[in-house]
C-alpha cells in the first residue's frame, strides 16, 4: 500500500488572531497537492477558530493533550475534550515538552493510548538529541521512545511518527537527505520487527528539523521520509511550497 504523503504544521506557541487567520486564509487560497494530507496545529487557544475557518481538506491538530481524561486537572485539556470539539489530530511527544517540561517516554505513551481510546490520530515525535548523535546512540534512542509507546498501544494505524532530531530544530541545521533516510529506515525496520509487518508498511514517518521550501524536495525523495513536521517555515506562505514538494 502507497503511504499518503503527510506534511503537518506545527505552528508551537506562535501567532494572534489576526496572524493564524492570515495563515489560514493563505492556505485556503493556495493549490495543495491532492496526493497530500495535510495538518495544521496551532496553539490551543486558537484551535477552534482554526477548525471553523480551514478548508476541509486541511486538518487541525492539537499540540499537546493530557492523558487522564475529564476532572480536576486545572490547565489541561482531555482527549474527549478535542474529540467533543471536532479536533482529530493530537501531536505528542514533542522535544520541546519532553525537555522543556520533562515528559518522560512513559508519560508520552499514556497519553498516545489516552488520544487512540478517543478516536484521535496521533503525530508521534522522536529524536536525538546533539549528545545522543555525537555519543552514537540515535538509533537506540528513537527505537527505545518508540518502544515505550508499544508497550501500551498494539494498533499503530492512526499513529504517524515524526522523526525530529532536536539538534536539527529551530536551528537551520537540517538533518542530511542520508541522515535522514537512515533514521527513517530503522525505525521502519523496527516497527517490522516490534509492531508488524503492515505497520512497517503503512505507517508514515514524517522528518522534521529546519524543513524550508528550498530542502523538502531532496528530502522528499527519500524512499523512507513520508512527510514533514515543519515548525517556522509552516508560519509563512513558503508552508505551501513545502507541501507541494512531495516526490
Ligand atoms: O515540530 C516541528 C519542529 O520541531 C521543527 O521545527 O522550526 O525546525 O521547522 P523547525
Amino acid at each position: 500500500m502507497a503511504r499518503k504523503f503527510f506534511v503537518g504544521g506545527n505552528f508551537k506557541s506562535n501567532g494572534t488572531v489576526a496572524s493564524i487567520k492570515s495563515i489560514i486564509e493563505h492556505l485556503n487560497n493556495a493549490k495543495l497537492n491532492p496526493n497530500v494530507e495535510v495538518a495544521i496545529a496551532p496553539p490551543a487557544i486558537y484551535l477552534l477558530l482554526a477548525n471553523e475557518i480551514t478548508r476541509k481538506d486541511i486538518a487541525i491538530a492539537a499540540q499537546n493533550i493530557f492523558d487522564k481524561g475529564n476532572g480536576a486537572y486545572t490547565g489541561e485539556i482531555s482527549a474527549e475534550q478535542l474529540k467533543d470539539a471536532g479536533i482529530h489530530w493530537v501531536l505528542i511527544g514533542h522535544s520541546e515538552r519532553r525537555a522543556l517540561l520533562g515528559e518522560s517516554d512513559k508519560f508520552i505513551a499514556s497519553k498516545t493510548k489516552a488520544a487512540l481510546a478517543q478516536g484521535l490520530s496521533v503525530i508521534l515525535c522522536i529524536g536525538e538529541s546533539l549528545e545522543q548523535r555525537e555519543a552514537g546512540v540515535t538509533i537506540d534512542v528513537v527505537t527505545s521512545q518508540l518502544a515505550a509507546v508499544a508497550e501500551e498501544v498494539s494498533d499503530w494505524s492512526k499513529i504517524v511518527v515524526a522523526y525530529e532530531p532536536v539538534w536539527a530544530i529551530g536551528t537551520g541545521k537540517v538533518a542530511t537527505t542520508a541522515q535522514a533516510q537512515e533514521v527513517h529506515a530503522a525505525i521502519r525496520a523496527w516497527l517490522k520487527e516490534n509492531v508488524s509487518e503492515k505497520a512497517a508498511e503503512e505507517t508514515r514517518i514524517l522528518y522534521g528539523g529546519s524543513v524550508t521550501d528550498k530542502n523538502s524536495k531532496e528530502l522528499a525523495q527519500q524512499p523512507d521520509v513520508d512527510g514533514f513536521l515543519v515548525g517556522g517555515a509552516s508560519l509563512k506562505p513558503a508552508f505551501v511550497d513545502i507541501i507541494n514538494s512531495a516526490a
